[in-house]
Order: structure tokens, then sequence, then C-alpha cells
């Protein structure tokens, strides 16, 4: 029987919004604090945790000064409980947990340290909680992506931006699948695959998809159920005057037609010069400049998170 990691699942105590883009500056860090202001600005206890793990710096982003606890002080066990690492931000209902200290060497987290934190969260009680996570695909950008059906995707509008984030999504799709097999049921997998299609086919998704429907019908069934239960979204950040507004829904088209994912374009979100402005002066990008473009994106974007946000989430983990 193939077994793999994922065996159990588990409801979410709060809404859990992981953020990331395939490639560093999109403005994964910019748009997860803007959204946690939004969503804290509506009265909803809203948690950001820094999961970039090595590259972190979303306290400056929350005007947090060095902070004095970290995402690393739970991993080193210097603090137990992942709760007791939250900071108050300047901002009313928005809380933090910053990876500030965190060194390159906690970037590759050990699969048990990996599933201890995923517990961790699914346990912490705020109404919203968002993940800023790290540039790449790295296996621990996969899975803390992956802890939620309810991701948010971030590209800009330039071609390697772009083709990224599809790698992303893409590497997301096949760690699902992989979790579903053990190492020695996914090897047998590769295996059939390869006689079935012949080479190049172990990068094709329908090809892995055809052989598991043939082959082990029971881990098809879940696959498709769980791949039908996403809700991921993708925002296109940083749209300048002459970029095409229909770019976020053509790249979702082509996801859907090459991984039969469905990814819901989120939105727009303009570029605006004033958004530097803002960091360089370390104060809150929405509350300065309002009645830009850029902020009246931000707000229609957190406005349909929000809105979206009824169903409970689950988390999935072995
Ligand atoms: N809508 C926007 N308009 C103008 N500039 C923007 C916008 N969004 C982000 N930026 C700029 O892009 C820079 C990178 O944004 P941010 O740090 O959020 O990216 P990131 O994806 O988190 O990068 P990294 O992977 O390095 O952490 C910001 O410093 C900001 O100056
Ligand atoms: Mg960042």
């Amino acid at each position: 029987m193939t077994r793999g990691k994922i065996s159990r699942r588990m409801e979410l105590m709060g809404h859990v919004w992981p953020i990331g883009g395939g490639k560093g500056g999109s403005g994964k860090s910019f748009l997860t604090s803007s959204l946690g202001r939004l969503s804290a600005a509506m009265g909803k206890r809203t948690l950001l945790i820094d999961l970039d793990l090595g590259a972190a710096n979303l306290h400056t982003l929350v005007d947090v000064p060095y902070p004095k606890k970290c995402f690393s002080d739970f991993i080193r066990k210097k603090i137990p409980l992942l709760e007791d690492t939250v900071i108050e931000t300047p901002v009313e209902n928005l809380y933090l947990i910053s990876g500030a200290h965190d060194n390159l060497d906690i970037a590759n987290l050990p699969y048990e340290q990996k599933i201890k934190t995923l517990k961790a969260i699914s346990r912490l009680d705020y109404d919203h909680i968002l993940l800023d996570l790290g540039a790449g695909t790295s296996f621990n950008t996969l899975d803390f992506f992956l802890i939620s059906e309810n991701g948010i995707f971030v590209t800009t509008p330039e071609p390697t931006s772009i083709e990224n984030v599809y790698r992303l999504i893409r590497s997301i799709y096949f760690r699902r699948m992989r979790q579903y097999f053990t190492v020695t049921d996914f090897k047998t997998l590769e295996q059939r695959v390869d006689e079935t299609f012949g080479g190049g086919s172990l990068n094709k998704p329908e090809c892995m998809m055809r052989v598991i429907r043939d082959r082990y019908a029971d881990v098809y069934a879940r696959l498709a159920d769980d791949f039908k239960r996403f809700r991921f979204r993708l925002a296109v950040n940083q749209l300048r005057k002459h970029d095409s507004p229909d770019l976020g829904r053509q790249i979702c088209r082509i996801i859907e037609k090459h991984l039969a994912l469905q990814v819901d374009f989120a939105g727009n979100i303009a570029f605006d010069d004033h958004v530097h402005d803002a960091i360089c002066a370390r104060v809150s990008f929405l509350d300065r400049y309002p009645y830009t473009k850029t902020a009246v994106d931000l707000r229609q974007l957190g406005k349909s998170i929000v809105q979206t946000s009824g169903q409970q989430l689950q988390i999935h983990y072995s």
C-alpha cells in the first residue's frame, strides 16, 4: 500500500495565508506587511511570521526595532513555545514573529523541526496569520506554502519573475504529489513514468498523473481532490502604466492548462515610487499615501482576501 507523509489533517486555529514568489524583490514582504496592516485595521488579531529564513527583514517593514526574540529561539529551544516568540508591533492588533536573528544555517530546517513548526503554527490563536516566505523553491518554502490551501503568489510583470513564480507553483505541485508516496514507492512511480513516456517525462505533471491514475487509483483520487481544494491566488505587483492589466489572468490560464491547477487572479498592484520612500522613512505606505492607485489596489486585494476567509482551513502533515 502506498503511504506517504500525508496521513493526517488538522484544523488550523486561524486563517493562514502563505505569501510566496519565485523571485526576490517581487514584493512578498511589502505585500505581507500591507495585508497585515489592513487586516489589523479591520479589527482582526493578525500575526505576521517571517519565514524568509536567513534573509528576514519583515520587522523593518512594520517598524519594529531589532527584535529581542525571534523564530530561531523556538527552533533552538531557547523558547519552548512558538507563541512566546511573538512580539508586539506599534500597530494595534498587529503582531510579529521575526526572523531577524536567523542565520543561514536555519534556512534548511531538518524535517522534524519543520513538522514541529508547522504544528506550532497550527495551534496559534489569531484571526489571520500571514507567512512571508523566502524566494526560490527550497523544501522549506514549499512545505510552508502547503500548510494551507490559501496561498498567495506574487510576481512582477517581468518575464524573469513570471518564469520563477511558474517554477515555484510547479514545484509546489510536485511536492504535494511526492508527499503521498514513500521513497521506495516514488522511485517505482518514476520508473513506471519513464518506461511509459520516455526521457524527460518526469518533469511533466500530466505524465506523472496519468501513471498515478492508472497504477495508484486511491492516491489519484485523494491527490485530485487535494488539488481541487486549493484556492491559490496570484497577485501581479509593481504593474507599470504600459504593462498589460490582463497579464495575471493570462498567467493563471497557463498554469491551469499545464498543471491542471486552478490559481485565481487576485489583482494588480500598481508600481509607485512612494513605496520606496515609505520604506526608507520606515512609515506605513498605506497611511502616508492612502490615495495612490497602489494603496487602492492593496485595499481591494485585502478586502477580497478577508471576504474569502470564512471557511476554516486545514493543515497537512505526517
Ligand atoms: N508596488 C510597488 N511599487 C513600487 N515599488 C515596490 C512595490 N512593491 C515593492 N516595491 C519595491 O520592491 C522592493 C522589494 O520588495 P520586497 O522586499 O517586499 O520584496 P520581496 O519579494 O520580499 O524580496 P526578498 O525575496 O528579497 O525578500 C521594495 O523595497 C520596494 O522598494
Ligand atoms: Mg522579503
